[in-house]
């Protein structure tokens, strides 16, 4: 069972993966302002929610993994270089992650972030924002690194089976799907290009830092709770 749910906000895509036979479900990269709306979808479809995944440290949203670890019982995994002390499991490249008898396998994917993962399923890869659409994640903050990015794409992306499908973390453009062997060979920022020129490419780009950074990476680091209610714990 799969749905591709969407907050308008970041752009955010989040992603609901379930086993029919036992009704054991994950989310990945949810957001913290849609709790509600997840925990309603989950006991619409009748499911259990086990895990919450985060691709990586979100700079632009503050994801919903505390509250549904409060509210539906779900534990966080988030990746080993991710620096979330609160994830209640670490995973790294070569990890998997088991909900009823579904399987996902980790892919370390740094360069946006150190901390960075791809997450595959089935025919599928979660990409978070290492690969998007058309496009890659930004690597200039966050401890990004051009070049560690092209290498995890163009070794350990591409080099899946074609027709895997790519969900992004991201799309701003209203895409939702596409697949490696597209990527491959129409991606403008990497089909083609060298790593010397994907470097030159990224440091070009002059974006302006996220609207909600300052507030997102903290709470995120500490799997969504709020600042305010970590520094009251911290009295
Ligand atoms: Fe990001």
């Amino acid at each position: 069972m799969f749905r591709q749910l969407f907050d308008a906000e970041s752009s955010t895509c989040t992603y609901l993966l379930a086993d029919p036979l036992t009704a054991d479900a994950v989310l990945i990269d949810t957001v913290r302002e849609h709790t509600g709306a997840y925990l309603t979808l989950l006991q619409e479809l009748g499911l259990k929610l086990r895990w919450t995944l985060e691709t990586h440290v979100h700079a632009d949203h503050v994801t919903a993994a505390a509250s549904l670890r409060e509210l539906a019982g779900s534990r966080a995994i988030a990746s080993t270089a991710a620096g979330a002390d609160c994830a209640d499991l670490k995973v790294d490249d070569g990890s998997t992650i088991v909900f009823g008898n579904e399987v996902i396998r980790v892919i370390a994917t740094p360069g946006h972030t150190p901390g960075c993962v791809t997450y595959r399923w089935c025919d599928r890869v979660f990409t978070g924002d290492a690969l998007l659409i058309d496009g890659c994640g930004r690597t200039d903050f966050q401890g990004g690194d051009a070049g560690t990015l092209y290498d995890s794409i163009t070794t350990h992306l591409f080099t899946l089976p074609a027709e895997t499908l790519v969900y992004p973390g991201h799309d701003y453009k209203g895409r939702r799907v596409s697949s490696i062997g597209e990527q491959k060979t129409g991606n403008p920022r990497l089909a083609g290009q060298t790593r010397e020129e994907f470097v030159a490419l990224m440091a070009a780009l002059d974006l302006p830092p996220p609207r909600k950074i300052d507030l997102a990476l903290p709470a995120n680091q500490a799997c969504g709770r709020s600042i305010d209610t970590i520094e009251i714990q911290g009295v």
